[in-house]
This record gives structure tokens, C-alpha cells and sequence, in this order.
């Protein structure tokens, strides 16, 4: 692995890198392979349900995910697209960029996802309720979507706060 992948680190709001429309990923090769290594352990290490290349400040479209703790269990999703949503409902969710920040988001219960693999291998798989809604979820960052983006009249007034203080606290790092 490059020093360069070692380095990478989760970026917070509000970095101006979690607002960019990300590129499709061509070239699936080692660099690859090692940005997805270095980005399941991020998000093992941050206790992570998903973690999106954006979230390490790579504007390109892919993102991990694992919703048991196992690691047998990460899954990958390169270039992903959501067809076929059904239901709605609303529950909690957090975001490694937004530590600290728990808001009510309004998902599809069902929908499928196509992407592909590490080796460019297209597949498809139906998911309803977490797995669906984690799909969205990091999707939605691919497009430089945040979950501040989707929550409600009440959450906006009651993250106001903590956001202020990420606002403040990615200053005083740029300033350094
Ligand atoms: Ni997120």
C-alpha cells in the first residue's frame, strides 16, 4: 500500500470533499483494491456500518459497508446505482463525517442495487430495511449528499449546535 492510502483519514463536515459529485471508478486494479483495504479498516476502526470513498476524501464511486461488526461480512460496492425503491420509513442514522450527529431520515424499506465488484464484475442484490436504507445512505454521499440534507424541521434545530462546532472545529484545523 502507498504511504499516500495509509495517510487517508475520515474527513468531517463540513470538508467541501463529502459535497462532490464523485467520478465513476474505470480502473480496476491494485490502487483500488488498496483504497478499499484502507477504507474497511477505517471504518471498523470509526465502528462504522458504511464508509463511502468520499468519506476519505477519494471523489470516486464506491463505498464499503458491513452491518454485523464481522469482518467476513464487509461488502463492497463499486459504481453503485438504486432501482426498484418501495416503502418508506423513518429511523435513526449517524454518519462517520458527522460525528456525534443522530437525526430521523426517511428511506425506501425495499430496493435493489447494481454495481460492481473488485474485479469489475456487475451484480445485483435485493435488500429491504437496514441494508437497504445503509445502500441509500452511501449513495446518497457519492452525489455529496449528507444525511443534514434529509432531516427534519426538529433535527435541524436540535443538531445546530454540534454543527456549529464541527464548523468551527474544521477552521481551527485549516488554520494549523
Ligand atoms: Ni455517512
Amino acid at each position: 500500500m502507498s504511504v499516500e492510502l495509509q495517510n487517508l483519514t475520515i474527513v468531517h463536515y463540513p470538508d467541501p470533499r463529502l459535497r462532490k459529485v464523485c467520478d465513476p471508478v474505470t480502473e480496476f486494479d491494485g490502487d483500488l483494491t488498496a483504497l478499499v483495504k484502507r477504507m474497511r479498516d477505517l471504518m471498523h476502526e470509526g465502528r462504522g456500518v458504511g464508509l463511502a470513498a468520499p468519506q476519505v476524501g477519494v471523489n470516486k464511486r464506491l463505498f464499503v459497508m458491513n452491518i454485523t461488526g464481522e469482518e467476513k461480512d464487509d461488502l463492497v460496492f463499486i459504481n453503485p446505482e438504486i432501482h426498484d425503491m418501495h416503502g418508506v420509513r423513518e429511523a435513526e442514522e449517524g454518519c462517520l463525517s458527522l460525528p456525534d450527529v443522530h437525526v430521523q431520515i426517511r428511506r425506501a424499506t425495499e430496493c435493489t442495487i447494481k454495481a460492481r465488484d473488485l474485479d469489475g464484475e456487475p451484480f445485483e442484490l435485493r435488500g429491504e430495511d437496514l441494508l437497504c436504507r445503509v445502500w441509500q445512505h452511501e449513495t446518497d454521499h457519492l452525489s455529496g449528499t449528507l444525511i443534514l440534507d434529509r432531516m427534519g424541521p426538529s433535527d435541524k434545530i436540535a443538531t445546530k449546535k454540534k454543527l456549529k462546532e464541527l464548523e468551527a472545529s474544521y477552521r481551527e484545523k485549516r488554520r494549523r
